[in-house]
């Protein structure tokens, strides 16, 4: 028997695919020894696959002079053996182990690769910061956690792919090496050898394709892309990350909205087991930020802002009427039982926003057995504060929060303080939680330069009633552009953004007003989006779509609070990948090729 070698894998079965019936049959496993224990003559060994673990025993009289072989096992060895599958005896059996309660004895074992000593231990245990993680990504990976990850996505990438291919849309790659599509951040150029002194773009998404897609008729379509953009990175932030890009012809926001409904509702119950109830809450921008203060607010609790600018007008403290001259707002929010945070938390949050979000400071009243009470109550009329309560709706043993300052101002710090106070006194009341925001305004203005700019992107369409406000702009008269709200809605997961979309423009003559209201004038717009323009001028039919993070909504889904968790290979805050040292110095020839100079600073 000593002589028998394991030479081929093909009836290698998977440590956890061991049932009943395969008892007393000889089996071939192969992997990784995770553990070993060596008992003098007998050696545990628990072998690890991609499926999980079982334990193999080698013992020396049945392995004979092989066993110098399982002596030699240390952690992360690449072995295979092959053995009996058996049963444990009663006070061995492992209940925290999937197949806990077999084991199989080695009757041939073969080391097929040494392993240095990993640089961390790859059980659940090990404290080992993500830097050195991210270095030894392939050890990583070996262990459940991330393994894990990556399975999940895998299928929920396949759920996403048969559901889609059963609704007839089509999967269509479309081109990496591009000219610049506006998405709002800035581009990753790459050098052309071939047209010397020219870039290519990479995709900050498959924005124009997909609309040519369904110029070019093919009705219905999707990919998972992967997408650039060169932004300054977040925990829900990478500089390529992957999108699932979609869309239709013949499309109305609602039955866009409504199929996408299903898909997800497809998804999670097909992936994680997870009953998503179906149409989602539609919330207008205009109330997600005046009572969340966000464009993407977590509505899984409350503590809404609340906006008391008319019942504090006529008090005697001046940060709120001097707010309210100024043209901002007063607005509270009330935490509920919050009235015991101490008087040091609170001089920290508001620092931190007024370091943040610049907030000027943070009033508050505690609700108490008399009603609100603080040191600013005496300037406020015992009537107001009666309404005051009456409106936050707080009870005793409450804290209130106030904001004064213009409404962008006060939206985003008590937007972000509601978000803090949550964990500790207004939890989520459920899991997950799938609205959309819509009715977005079409332009915004950038408040130093005054000049006005997209909000989702330039080939969204303005809503119908207000396209006659963009050709009265065009003719110089009176309109105010924050006025136009466009065809756009984005779908928020538990205060995440995982995606965004809408009905574009199909007609060229708008879609030049568009481009001439942020400022893009006739001939720059030819420039950029000509074959755009020219495809919209060939019948283009009326069509819209959407883009949701993948990342993002694995990273939802898992309970992780940073995408790289659910990325085989991410890059870290700077943009390097740990691993393969990315980016790199390039050779001078390589630079000479395409004529670039790299200029010392
Ligand atoms: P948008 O720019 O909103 O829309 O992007 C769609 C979704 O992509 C995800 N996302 C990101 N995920 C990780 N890292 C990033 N840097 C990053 N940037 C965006 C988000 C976001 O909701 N072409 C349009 C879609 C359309 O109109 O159809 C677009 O790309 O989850
Ligand atoms: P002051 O009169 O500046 O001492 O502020 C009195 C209280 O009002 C303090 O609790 C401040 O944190 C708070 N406060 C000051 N400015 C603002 C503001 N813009 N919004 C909300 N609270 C403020």
């Amino acid at each position: 028997m000593s002589n028998v070698k394991i030479n081929e894998f093909k009836s290698r079965i998977q440590a956890e695919s061991v049932t009943d019936k395969l008892l007393g049959q000889t089996l071939l496993f192969a992997g990784w020894a995770f553990r070993y224990r060596d008992q003098g003559g007998v050696i545990f060994i628990d072998l690890r696959d991609r499926s999980g673990v079982i334990q193999v025993v080698c013992r020396k009289e049945l392995l004979g002079e092989q066993f110098s072989k399982a002596e030699k096992v240390r952690a992360e060895y690449v072995i295979a053996v092959q053995g009996k599958l058996a049963l444990r005896d009663e006070n061995s059996v492992n209940p925290k182990m999937k197949t806990g309660k077999f084991e199989v004895i080695v009757e041939t074992i073969e080391l097929l690769n040494p392993s240095k000593t990993p640089p961390f231990a790859l059980d659940e245990f090990d404290p080992t910061g993500e830097e050195v993680r991210l270095k030894y990504r392939y050890l990583d990976m070996r262990r459940e956690e991330l393994k894990d990850r990556l399975i999940l996505r895998h299928k929920l990438v396949f759920a996403i792919r048969e559901y889609l291919n059963e609704k007839g849309f089509l999967e269509i790659e479309t081109p990496i090496l591009n000219k610049s599509t506006p998405e709002g951040a800035r581009d990753f150029l790459v050098p052309s050898r071939l047209n010397q002194g020219q870039f290519y773009a990479l995709p900050q998404s498959p924005q124009l394709f997909k609309q040519i897609l369904m110029i070019g008729g093919m009705e219905r379509y999707f990919q998972i892309v992967k997408c650039f953009r060169d932004e300054d990175l977040r925990a829900d932030r990478q500089p390529e990350f992957t999108q699932l890009d979609m869309e239709f012809a013949f499309v109305t926001e609602e039955e866009l909205q409504t199929e996408i409904e299903l898909m997800w509702a497809f998804a999670l119950d097909k992936v994680f087991g997870v009953k998503i109830q179906t149409p989602f809450q539609r919330m207008p921008y205009s109330v997600a930020m005046e009572e969340y203060g966000s464009d993407k607010p977590d509505i899984r609790f409350g503590m809404k802002l609340v906006n008391v600018s008319d019942l504090v007008k006529d008090c005697d403290f001046q940060v709120f009427t001097g707010a309210l001259q100024s043209g901002g707002v007063v607005k509270a929010i009330c935490v509920p039982g919050g009235s015991n945070i101490s008087r040091k938390e609170i001089e920290d949050l508001t620092a931190w926003l007024n370091r943040d979000y610049r907030a000027k400071g943070l009033a508050y009243m505690k609700h108490g057995a008399q009603g609100l009470e603080s040191t600013i109550t005496k300037r406020f009329s015992p009537e107001a504060l009666t309404e005051i309560a009456k409106r936050v709706g707080s009870k005793e043993g409450d804290m209130l929060f106030f904001g004064a300052d213009a409404s962008k101002i006060v939206n985003a710090s008590l937007g972000a303080l509601r978000l803090k106070l949550s964990e500790k006194y207004d939890p989520p009341k459920s899991k997950f939680n799938f609205h959309w925001v819509v009715d977005f305004p079409m332009f915004e203005q950038d408040e130093a330069t005054k000049s006005w700019t997209f909000l989702h992107h330039p080939f969204t369409s303005p809503k119908e009633g207000d396209w006659q406000k963009l050709s009265d702009w065009k003719e110089g008269k009176d309109v105010n552009l924050s006025e136009i709200n466009a065809k756009a809605y984005d779908l928020v997961l538990n205060g995440t953004e995982i995606g965004g979309g809408s009905i574009r423009i199909h007609n060229a003559d708008i879609q030049s007003l568009v481009f001439s209201a942020i400022g893009i004038q006739e001939d720059a717009a030819k420039d950029k989006f000509g074959f755009l323009l020219e495809a919209l001028s060939f019948g283009a039919p009326p069509h819209g779509g959407i883009a949701f993070g993948i990342d993002r909504i694995m990273m939802i889904l898992t309970g992780g609070t940073s995408i790289r968790d659910v990325i085989a290979f991410p890059k870290t805050q700077k943009g390097q990948c740990l691993m393969s040292e990315a980016p790199g110095i390039v050779e001078n020839k390589q630079l000479e090729e395409l004529k670039l100079r790299i200029i010392p600073i």
